[in-house]
């Protein structure tokens, strides 16, 4: 997630696409590429990315929606802007996140798990000052639809002023905010734009703002195994890194039907 810290088990990467802005064709994406071992999560806030995959699944995710991949065993993806902002160029803003799978479940067969926006389960406080959208766990009576390997929370918090708002977070999980927009009180401590906040032990975190602020809430369950990753491939030793290697350029990660 940053210099010096590893991963934030079971999280491996937080990534925030953009916001940037492309002229007519200059959006770029990423082409074929592998993936073992663990989950690709993308959300996009603003734009449209496309997704095609060696296990059959295609889509077009726009603002709002959630495409939860779960590589297993292997995959070859491609993620790109959509042919439509390709041509006509637009904004970009998003996340991507990576979950690690448990060793049980490293070599599952491959899922692909898309929500849009209109389907993810979203809820107000009483006072209409916290909006929550639930992408994983629950938040203010809102189950997720998405189905994870492993206990994990993941939802977007949008604060107007005066919000404040108490969300459970079971005291067996590793959990942070990451703020996005404005500057949030997370246990009552400010996080800005671009900050993430770590939380310590507990079984609740306080949320709350004096502007508007918006966030990422992230906890899961720490699978507290061996890490070894390479690329794009996250296992739990060394030779399993290299027999990702030598299946992928075997070509036994498959490949994408065209
Ligand atoms: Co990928």
């Amino acid at each position: 997630p940053t210099v010096g810290v590893e991963q934030i088990d079971p999280f491996l990467l937080v990534d925030e696409m953009g916001p940037i802005t492309y002229a007519p064709g200059e959006a770029v994406g990423a082409p074929d590429h592998p993936h073992r071992g663990f989950e690709t999560v993308t959300y996009v806030l603003q734009g449209e990315a496309q997704h095609e995959d060696s296990a059959g699944h295609r889509g077009t995710i726009g603002p709002g929606d959630v495409q939860w991949m779960t590589a297993g065993g292997g995959i070859v993806h491609s993620e790109e802007p959509s042919d439509a902002m390709k041509r006509d160029g637009g904004t970009m803003h998003g996340f991507q996140l990576w979950v690690n799978l448990p060793k049980r479940d490293k070599l599952m067969p491959p899922r692909y798990q898309e929500v849009k926006a209109a389907q993810l389960p979203k809820a107000t406080t009483a006072d209409g000052l916290a909006k929550v959208t639930v992408i994983a766990g629950e938040a203010l009576g809102a189950t997720a639809r998405i189905e994870t390997r492993t206990p994990i929370i993941y939802q977007h918090w949008v604060l107007e002023p005066g919000a404040r708002v108490e969300q459970p977070v079971d005291a067996a999980m590793q959990g942070f905010a990451y703020v996005f927009k404005g500057t949030a009180l997370v246990a009552g401590r400010e996080v800005k734009d671009g900050q993430l906040a770590l939380f310590s032990s507990g079984d609740s975190i306080e949320l709350a703002a004096t502007e508007r602020a918006e966030l990422l809430l992230l906890a899961g369950q720490p699978l507290n195994e061996p890490l070894a990753r390479y690329g794009p491939f996250v296992m739990n030793t060394e030779d399993e890194l290299v027999q990702a290697v030598r299946d992928f350029q075997a070509g036994r990660l498959g490949q994408i039907a065209r």
